[in-house]
Parts: C-alpha cells; sequence; structure tokens
C-alpha cells in the first residue's frame, strides 16, 4: 500500500509536459509608505535568472552563463533599501525621458515646459520622480516551453515632472531558452508629449562582485560616429566622425585601451566614456545590433540589439566608492558600465537629432533583446 502512492505521483508526473521557463513572484521588502514591492523571478533551463523588481521595473539580478558558470553580471541592492537610498538608476527603467534634457525645458507645438533641473542645469532621466521611483503594477506573469516573461505597467499623470499628456506605459521583460533577455518597453498617451525610456543595468561580465575591471573587458560598437558633448554633458549637435578617435570601438577594442587620452577633450568632459553613438540616424523597423561586450576571462559575452539608433555608452565614471551593492561590494569606478539603446539625448532640443514626440494614436515602442552566449 505504501509503495504505491509515490508510483502514482511519479506517473502523473511523466505525463505533464515539462516547463522549461519558470517566472515566480515573490516577496521584496516594503516602501515607507507600508506598500509592498513584489519580485518576479524569470529562469531559464540553462541556469539564466533575473530579478525584477516592480518598485522601478529594476534589474536587481541578472545571473548568466560564463566558462565559470553562472554568476551575476548587475549592479544592484540585496534590499529594497538600497534602491531608496542611493538609487543610481541600477538596473532600473528609466523615463519619461531618458538621459538628458538641455536647460530642463523643450518646446511642443508652441508651449515651453519646464522640467525640473535634477542634473543642473539640466533634467536627467525624467527628472525627481523618474519611473524608476515609481511601483509599478504587476500585469501579467507567464511561463511556457520556451520563453518565461513579466509585464508590469504604470500611468504617468499629465504633467508628471512637467511633461505633457497622460501616458500609459508597459513594460514586459523576457527570458528565452536561448539566452536572451527582451525588454520592450511600449506607450501610448492622450496628447502631444516627448518620450525616450530605456533600461539603466550596469554590466560587468566577469560578475558584479568580481572586483574585473570592465576596463580589462572588451566592447564593439558598430557606430561611425558619436554626439560630442559640452561640458554640462548635453550634445552640441555635432554628429563627429569615430576615426581615429578614442570613440572607435567598430571592430572589438579592450575599454581600457584608450580611456585615459588627456588630450580628448571628450574624454575629459564625460570623465571617461559617456557619449551617444550613433548606430543609424533613425528607428529601424526590425532590431539592429547596437553593441558587444564581452570578458575575455570568463568567455561571457552579451550583444544588444534594439529598434532603436543610439547608444548611450557610460563608463561607471560616477561610481565613487560611497556605494555598498549587493554581497557587500563597494562600486568603484571601473566596476560596471551602462549600454542604454536610445534615441538620441536632448532630441527635443535638436530638430537634426530627428523626434521624440509621440501622439495620441501611435504607440511608442523600444525593444532591447540583451543575448547571452559563452566564447571558447
Ligand atoms: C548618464 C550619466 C549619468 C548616469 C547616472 C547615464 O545614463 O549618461 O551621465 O551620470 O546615467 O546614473
Amino acid at each position: 500500500m505504501n509503495y504505491r502512492i509515490p508510483y502514482v505521483m511519479a506517473l502523473a508526473a511523466c505525463s505533464t509536459p515539462a516547463l522549461a521557463g519558470t517566472a515566480q513572484q515573490e516577496a521584496f521588502g516594503s516602501l515607507p509608505d507600508g506598500r509592498q514591492v513584489e519580485a518576479v523571478v524569470l529562469s531559464n533551463e540553462n541556469g539564466m535568472r533575473v530579478r525584477i523588481l516592480a518598485y522601478g521595473a529594476i534589474v536587481q539580478e541578472l545571473e548568466a552563463p560564463g566558462r565559470d558558470g553562472v554568476v551575476d553580471v548587475v549592479l544592484g541592492y540585496d534590499g529594497i533599501e538600497g534602491y531608496l537610498e542611493a538609487p543610481n538608476y541600477f538596473g532600473a527603467s528609466v523615463g519619461r525621458y531618458a538621459n538628458r534634457i538641455g536647460g530642463a525645458r523643450f518646446t511642443l507645438d508652441g508651449t515651453t515646459y519646464q522640467l525640473a533641473t535634477n542634473d543642473d542645469p539640466n533634467s536627467l532621466h525624467g527628472g525627481e520622480k523618474g519611473f524608476d521611483k515609481h511601483l509599478w503594477h504587476i500585469a501579467d506573469v507567464s511561463s511556457g516551453p520556451d520563453k518565461a516573461s513579466v509585464t508590469f505597467t504604470l500611468v504617468s499623470p499629465d504633467g508628471d515632472e512637467g511633461y505633457p499628456g497622460t501616458l500609459e506605459v508597459s513594460a514586459t521583460y523576457t527570458l528565452t531558452e536561448s539566452n536572451e533577455l527582451a525588454i520592450d518597453y511600449q506607450a501610448i498617451t492622450d496628447a502631444p508629449t516627448v518620450i525616450n525610456l530605456t533600461n539603466h543595468s550596469y554590466f560587468n561580465l566577469a560578475g558584479a562582485s568580481s572586483g574585473v575591471s570592465i576596463l580589462d573587458q572588451v566592447l564593439t560598437i558598430p557606430a561611425d560616429s558619436f554626439t560630442p558633448v559640452d561640458e554640462v554633458l548635453i550634445p552640441t549637435g555635432e554628429f563627429r566622425p569615430v576615426e581615429g578617435t578614442a570613440f572607435d570601438f567598430r571592430s572589438p577594442t579592450r575599454i581600457g585601451d584608450r580611456i585615459r587620452e588627456g588630450d580628448d577633450e571628450q574624454l575629459r568632459f564625460g570623465r571617461g566614456y559617456d557619449h551617444n553613438w550613433v548606430v543609424s540616424s533613425a528607428p529601424v523597423e526590425g532590431l539592429q545590433s547596437l553593441a558587444t561586450m564581452s570578458d575575455p576571462g570568463s568567455g561571457r559575452t552579451m550583444e544588444i540589439l534594439s529598434n532603436q539608433p543610439g547608444i548611450q555608452f557610460y563608463s561607471g565614471n560616477f561610481l565613487d566608492g560611497t556605494v555598498t551593492g549587493k554581497d557587500g561590494t563597494i562600486y568603484r569606478m571601473g566596476d560596471a558600465l551602462c549600454l542604454e539603446p536610445q534615441i538620441f539625448p536632448d532630441t527635443p532640443n535638436k530638430p537634426e537629432f530627428g523626434s521624440a514626440r509621440l501622439d495620441p494614436g501611435e504607440t511608442y515602442h523600444n525593444r532591447i533583446i540583451y543575448r547571452f552566449a559563452v566564447s571558447d
């Protein structure tokens, strides 16, 4: 009698099709006002694991395979407190306008909109309380044979941080069995507005706590030009060829090779790299490769594809050792970099950069894919 129960259970287990991708919801602490912060963990059969928080739609953990096994490749905090005290945009979904708007103002259809100057004299990443500092709603969690996903939604009211139009935003994270993490940022508006949503993960492909500098990792950006900036990091409007400069990453290049070239004013303004590379002049139908990063030590590689025309490569220049992140690790310059698919910074004030405009009836969409692999 006793042995029959396990036998029947084993049969039942065999007849249930295996769910390769899993999506699991769990608690991740609470906000000072008492609201609970939930997280969703996506995993696949290759051992990849991604934890995304409903707070800021933040990628808190991203475990990816290498020759040394599976390690966490993004900076962040163990608990919600860190994200509240020193957010640094670690892993965050940023908006309404990722990157800078010069003078914290723009004009649309003859009306000038004043934004918060949270990066004096400019507006950075959506203002004082951008999308990275909101609790998003978990609208859908699903898993299936070849992928697992979660969708977060957020409503940003008309006038939020100075921007016009009520914006309905969604962020869908999908992890596939082919080791791709996709993020689909979508939005609609009820009045003309401007928009630029992206993800602000800080990557170190040797591992977020490895102590291996990103300066020893290798980057490729297939862009012939970049947008130089002034001393407050606002693009001048110029498209400058990368040829013959420290900004030429068209073939795989060690990140640290040219970052200290003191005669390059652009590297001084950015304290290193903090610039937008121009991969195409406008968003594309489908996807294009924007960057590939690799860590020679572990063989871990990550290619970033998107429909966006630009990519901000920020070499983590403002990480100064004042922040203690996951596993008690102090984060310092060189510990990680950001690669942010986007339209070009300050586009609302630069007609030569194209358009950041979103009208009622249109759907904004930034599709980003982080494709992980292991080289020999
Ligand atoms: C910007 C940096 C800024 C950082 C803040 C990046 O996207 O390019 O200038 O300091 O975000 O985390």
